[in-house]
This record gives structure tokens, sequence and C-alpha cells, in this order.
């Protein structure tokens, strides 16, 4: 029907950073606000959509009519998107550490003698390449994002062919990208959609905008396939 095309359709959002632990008190995290991929999630639940929201730590609150379900690290991330699994498509627009400390500690480091910490990293999860190369309950439409300071469609297209997935939403997050006050944090994006067949270049707008525009290209393309 008009105004909820996805209606009867489960997706999948990932959205906001992660934080990787370094002992109890302290983290490495990722700069990531949350708005857009939780913007995603309200277009979508608007649209009729049953959608599960996987959260890193935001200040943002829950959206309504949106399960929700919150963690920290990559790795609390991945179980709670493959138990999410499955859905008719998943878009990760979570910012996810790339590394975490290898063995973080159960007790606070101290300063002393000792001097700084050396911190040892292991490589996360890919979560986005993970999911769109399951051979069993791989989402019908896997979307990723891709965060670019230069060459923003290049960089895209061979995202698309190393995760896997089926979309990439690239922005120029470059402070010349001529969005007032940046991409990060702030209320606006301009954005590419990288497909197989394409590229769509949208003007900047919102992210409640492109959050809008996103869903409503999502509702056509599950049309088209059944
Ligand atoms: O490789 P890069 O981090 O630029 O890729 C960005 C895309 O991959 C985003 O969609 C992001 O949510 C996803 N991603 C992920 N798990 C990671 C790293 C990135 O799902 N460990």
């Amino acid at each position: 029907p008009a105004g909820r095309p996805l209606a009867g359709r489960t997706m999948l959002v990932t959205s906001g950073p992660t934080h990787e632990p370094i002992d109890p008190v302290r983290y490495i995290a990722n700069r990531s606000s949350g708005k857009q991929g939780h913007a995603i999630a309200r277009a979508a639940a608007a649209a009729g959509a049953a959608v599960t929201l996987v959260s890193g730590p935001v200040t943002l609150p829950d959206p309504p009519g949106v399960s929700v379900v919150h963690v920290e690290s990559a790795r609390e991330m991945l179980a709670a998107v493959e138990a999410a699994l499955p859905v008719d498509v998943a878009v990760f627009a979570a910012a996810v550490a790339d590394w975490r400390v290898a063995s973080a500690g159960d007790q606070k480091i101290k300063k002393g003698a000792a001097g700084a910490p050396q911190l040892a990293l292991v490589e996360n999860p890919d979560i986005l390449a993970t999911v769109s190369k399951r051979t069993a309950g791989r989402p019908p439409l896997v979307v990723g994002f891709a965060a670019e300071t230069q060459n923003v469609v290049t960089n895209a297209r061979e995202k698309l062919a190393r995760k896997g997935c089926d979309w990439i939403v690239a922005n120029d997050v470059s402070a010349d990208s001529g969005i007032a006050g940046g991409v990060m944090g702030g209320d606006s994006n301009s954005v590419h959609v990288v497909t197989a067949d394409g590229v769509d270049s949208w003007p900047a707008q919102s992210k409640e905008e492109v959050a809008r525009a996103l869903v409503a290209r999502i509702a056509a393309a599950l049309k088209e396939r059944t």
C-alpha cells in the first residue's frame, strides 16, 4: 500500500560505533553518532518493515516501533546480527572498530614505573563481509556503507566487490565535501549509491532524507525481485 511499501518485510540495520575494551574503564572506538543508521531504522519502520536495529553505544533514543539490541563490541555486534537473521534486507551503517585489544584486562591498568602499556591489537570480524558471504541465510539484499575522503566512487566499487554486498552507500567525509560542519556527527550527508548496475549520486540532503530515499530504493528493489 502507498506509504507503507515495506509492509511484510523484515530489515536489519546496524548503527553507531563499537567500543573495544582496553580494561574495565578504557576503550578504543570509532567516531560515529549513529544518526544515519538510526534514521534508516526509523524510516524503514515508518514504511511498514519489521526492523531490528543493532546499535553500538550512542546517545540517541531508541527509535519507536523498532526492536533495538544494544551492544558494545564488534564481536557482540556480529553475534546480535547473526541472531537477527534471516531478514529480507540488511543495512550495515555501523562504524565498526577494525581492531580490538588482544587481551583486555579485568583490572584497570595502573600508571607507574612500567611506563606506557604496549597494546597488542587483533583484527575484528568484518560483519558486512561475513553476512554477505554466507551461503545459508544470506539476506537477498545486503547494503554496506563506506566513508571515504577521496576517490569515493572508485573505492566504493572496490569495496562492493571485496565485501560481497549488493550496494554500497558511499559518502564523502572529507573536510571539503561541501557540507558545512562536516558529515561526521552532522545532520547532512552527500551519498553515492553504488551497485553492479552503476552509480546514483544524490544531492546533499539531511540524514533523514537520505534514509527515506534509501528505504524507497530498497522497497523498489524488493518489489522488482518478487
Ligand atoms: O571497510 P570499511 O570499514 O570501510 O567498510 C565499511 C562497511 O563495512 C560499513 O557498511 C560497515 O558497517 C561495515 N563493517 C562491518 N564490520 C567491520 C568493518 C566494517 O560490518 N568490522
